[in-house]
């Protein structure tokens, strides 16, 4: 994954605390950087994606900053769960 790129996982063993759902997205913010957080929009739970600047919903229109997951702009009033990643030589590891 570039910088600036993202993708899309469902581990089984992870539930959001708003929507109940085990959608995960983690983005590559910068050269060795990355950040995950759950991509289920706490307005509705429609999945988010990385517009390159921010989370975005394709349902309502929220964005969420992707570090720390707060609602931007938009309907959400909750933020999106952050969680830990650890990257090295073998890849990218995301603690739910
Ligand atoms: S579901 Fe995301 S803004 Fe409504």
């Amino acid at each position: 994954m570039n910088s600036g790129g993202s993708a899309q996982i469902q581990p089984s063993s992870y539930s959001d605390p708003v929507c109940g759902q085990n959608n995960i997205i983690v983005v590559h913010t910068s050269a060795g950087t990355y950040a995950a957080l759950s991509s289920s929009c706490t307005h509705a739970c429609c999945v988010v994606s990385f517009n390159g600047t921010a989370l975005h919903c394709p349902c309502h229109g929220a964005t969420f900053d992707v570090t720390t997951g707060k609602c931007t702009n938009g309907r959400a009033s909750q933020s999106l769960q952050v969680l830990q990643t650890c990257a090295d030589a073998n890849g990218v590891y995301v603690t739910p």
